[in-house]
């Protein structure tokens, strides 16, 4: 029997991105398997797009299990001709794209002092180069059938100096640059570009990123005991607790769907008012 929308405590109905079509990157793990979830229960096809089969074979396999509809293409965002491919692949295969969901991100802390131009460039081409590229890619497709959404996944970190994360925060405030300017070049397309802005989402991808090195003096709250993380939320998320990836999810399907009609170039911030609260590092 498949699952309902409640089962995956959404309250949208239940066909409401019915017959669209929808690319999430990173779309087999964490956040983005929330993401790939809500989808395709709300009706969408969803095709997982990540670089390791293991995690979109598997994210595919449990949305099946569901009764609900999607496939998986394995992608690095960073190779701008993969992803065109993918791109032209999907167009092919379903005769359209409606949805693209840019979450795919690459993040470790390191000191700026001693980061290498290796780890530098490979957190901004995930990050930002591939947030280009696949918003490039989907442009022909949605301009053509009439409209589209752009959805990509920011932060909150670069709203303030943040140590040991210059190459996340300096991709991340691109890709808020690039939502703006996106959203005003290519609205005459009908093509709404916005971003989400999570806060703090203990998945296992967030844990290993925000794992600070050993002598950084900076605090593993993702690596805490359970008491310390349960204590960070009553502290220092002023709305109590730590987010989930059905919260960005839910950020995900209003954007998508027509009550997002008249939103374009937009960050929200889904973080239960973290940031706002935060001391500065
Ligand atoms: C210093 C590091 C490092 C670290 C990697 N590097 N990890 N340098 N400290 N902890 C360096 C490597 O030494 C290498 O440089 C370069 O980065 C590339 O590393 P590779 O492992 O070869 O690259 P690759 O396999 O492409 O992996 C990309 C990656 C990796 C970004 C480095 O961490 C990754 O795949 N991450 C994807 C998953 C992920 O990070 N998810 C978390 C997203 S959370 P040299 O010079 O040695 O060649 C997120 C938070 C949102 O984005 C914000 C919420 C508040």
């Amino acid at each position: 029997m498949s699952a309902s929308v409640s089962d995956l405590r959404s309250v949208f109905r239940e066909d409401l991105l019915k017959g669209q079509v929808a690319l999430v990157t990173g779309g087999g793990t964490g956040i983005g398997l929330g993401i790939s979830e809500l989808l395709a229960a709300l009706g969408a096809h969803v095709v997982v797009a990540s670089r390791r089969p293991a995690h979109h074979e598997a994210a595919v396999s449990a949305i099946r299990a569901r009764g609900h509809a999607a496939s998986s293409v394995a992608l690095d965002v960073r190779d701008h001709a993969a992803v065109h491919a993918v791109v032209q692949e999907v167009a092919a295969t379903h005769g359209r794209l409606d949805v693209l969901v840019n979450n795919a991100a690459g993040n470790f802390y390191a000191p700026s002092a001693t980061l290498s131009p290796n780890a530098w460039k490979s957190v901004v081409e995930i990050d930002l180069y591939g947030t280009f590229y696949c918003s490039q890619a989907v442009h022909p497709v949605m301009k053509q059938q009439g409209g589209g959404r752009i959805i990509s996944t920011s932060m909150t970190l670069h709203y303030r100096g943040w140590p040991l994360m210059a190459h996340a925060t300096a991709a991340k405030a691109g890709v808020d640059a690039l939502t703006r300017t996106l959203a005003v070049e290519w609205a005459p397309d009908r093509i709404r570009v916005n971003a989400i802005a999570p806060g703090p989402i203990p998945t296992e991808g967030v844990r290993k990123a925000f794992a600070p090195p050993a002598d950084s003096g900076v605090p593993d709250l993702f690596a805490a005991a359970e008491e310390r993380m349960a204590e960070y939320a009553r502290t220092g998320i002023p709305l109590g607790r730590w987010g989930t990836p059905q919260d960005i999810a839910n950020m995900v399907a209003f954007l998508a769907s027509p009550a997002g009609d008249w939103i374009t170039g937009a960050i929200f911030v889904v973080d239960g008012g973290e940031w706002l609260a935060k001391p500065a590092p």
